[in-house]
C-alpha cells in the first residue's frame, strides 16, 4: 500500500478497535539500571515451547537496555494498576521509586499486584519497521485472580463477562404495549437496593434501628455534632427528611446526644449510637462480601464503577459526606 495514501490516524483508530491487555515489560541494564515500559503489544505465540512476543518504538529511551540485556518480565496489569501503567508510559522520571519487588529468577524488575507474571528470555529480536519485534521463551509464570486492566479505543476500560443467555427476572414475555416491565431502571435499582438490605434485617432486627435511623446514624459515624438541618442536607433527597421525633426517639434510646452551641442543637453518637452503626456497616460488608464471590471480584467493582457514574450524573447537588470542612447546610434538601 502507498505511504501517501495511508492515513495513520485512521489507521491507528481502526488498530483501537482490538481490545487488549495492558501491561509492563521490565529489564535490566549491564549497568544495573532497570527500565520499564507500559506495552499493549503483548502476545502469546507458542504452548511448546511456551513464548510470547511484544514489540518496543525503535525510538524507546529504553531500546539499548531491551536489547543487550537477556531477560525480561512481563506483568499483565490488574484493573487497579492504571497508575502504574501511566508511570511507565511516560519518560524520563525514575520509574521504579518507591515500588517493592519480588525477586525473580532473572536480574530484571519483578513487580507486584499484578494479574500475571511472564519471566522470559529473549529468543529473537526481528525488525518490525519503526520497532523491534521481541520474542521471548516463558521460563516462569504466575497469576492471581485480580481482574485484568483493559485498552481499548485508545483507552483504558474494563471487561465483563458475557452470559451466553441475557438474564431474565420474569419467565414471561411482556406484551407489546407493556408500560412498565423489568427493564426500567427505576425497579432494577430499587428491587437490588431492596434485596440486598433484606439479608441484613436479621441484624436490624436485633438492633431495633429503622433504614430511616441507620441512616442518621451513619451520617454521624462519619460527620460528628450536625444539627437538624446539617442532618437533612445528607439525607432530605431520600424522600424522608430527619424530624425532631426522629432525634427524640434516638436521644431516648441512648444512641445519640444532643448538645447546645450557639444556641442551636447539635447531634453526636453516644458508644452505644457507635456500637450500633458499626455493627450494622459490618454486616451489610459481610453481605457484601457474599456477593462479590457470586458475582466475581471483576463483575462487582464494574457494578460500583457504573453505580458511580449513575450517581454523579444523576446527583441533585449533594454535600460531600466525606469532606471535614464544607458547609452541610449550604444546600436545603427540605421539602
Ligand atoms: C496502553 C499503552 C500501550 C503501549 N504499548 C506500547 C508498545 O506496545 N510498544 C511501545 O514501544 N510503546 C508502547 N506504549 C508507549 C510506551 O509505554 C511509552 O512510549 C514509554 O514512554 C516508553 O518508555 P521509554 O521511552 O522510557 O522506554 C504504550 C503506551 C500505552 C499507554
Amino acid at each position: 500500500m502507498s505511504q501517501t495514501s495511508f492515513d495513520t490516524r485512521a489507521f491507528r483508530s481502526a488498530l483501537g478497535t482490538f481490545t487488549t491487555g495492558v501491561t509492563i515489560i521490565t529489564a535490566r541494564g549491564n549497568d544495573d539500571a532497570p527500565v520499564g515500559i507500559t506495552a499493549n503489544s503483548f502476545n502469546s505465540v507458542s504452548m511448546s515451547p511456551p513464548m510470547v512476543l511484544w514489540s518496543l518504538a525503535k525510538s524507546a529511551f529504553s531500546l539499548p537496555t531491551f536489547k543487550e540485556s537477556q531477560h525480561w518480565n512481563v506483568h499483565v496489569l490488574a484493573l487497579e494498576q492504571e497508575p502504574l501503567s501511566n508511570r511507565f508510559a511516560s519518560r524520563g522520571e525514575d520509574k521504579f521509586a518507591g515500588l517493592a519487588l519480588d525477586e525473580g529468577i532473572s536480574p530484571a524488575p519483578l513487580l507486584q499486584g499484578c494479574a500475571a507474571r511472564f519471566q522470559c528470555r529473549t529468543l529473537f529480536v526481528h525488525d518490525g519497521g519503526d520497532h523491534l519485534i521481541f520474542v521471548g521463551e516463558v521460563l516462569a509464570f504466575d497469576r492471581s485472580e485480580r481482574p485484568p486492566l483493559v485498552f481499548q479505543g485508545g483507552q483504558y476500560a474494563v471487561t465483563t463477562r458475557k452470559p451466553h443467555e441475557p438474564p431474565r427476572l420474569t419467565s414471561v414475555v411482556p406484551p407489546p404495549d407493556c408500560v412498565y416491565t423489568e427493564d426500567l431502571l427505576g425497579y432494577l435499582l430499587g428491587r437490588a437496593h431492596f434485596q440486598l438490605l433484606y439479608q441484613l434485617r436479621e441484624t436490624q432486627q436485633a438492633t431495633e434501628l429503622s433504614d430511616h435511623l441507620f441512616y442518621i446514624l451513619s451520617v454521624l459515624l462519619i460527620r460528628d455534632r450536625q444539627s437538624l438541618a446539617e442532618l437533612n442536607a445528607f439525607i432530605g433527597y431520600t424522600g424522608s427528611p430527619v424530624t425532631r421525633l426522629d432525634l427524640d426517639a434516638l436521644t431516648q434510646r441512648g444512641l445519640i446526644a444532643a448538645e447546645s452551641r450557639d444556641s442551636v442543637d447539635r447531634y453526636r453518637l453516644t458508644a452505644d449510637g457507635r456500637e450500633a452503626s458499626l455493627h450494622q456497616i459490618a454486616a451489610a460488608k459481610a453481605v457484601e462480601q457474599t456477593l462479590t464471590e457470586r458475582l466475581g471480584e471483576s463483575d462487582a467493582q464494574i457494578l460500583k464503577l457504573l453505580l458511580k457514574r449513575l450517581i454523579n450524573d444523576s446527583d441533585p447537588g449533594l454535600p460531600d459526606l466525606w469532606v471535614a470542612d464544607e458547609s452541610a447546610t449550604s444546600k436545603e434538601y427540605l421539602p
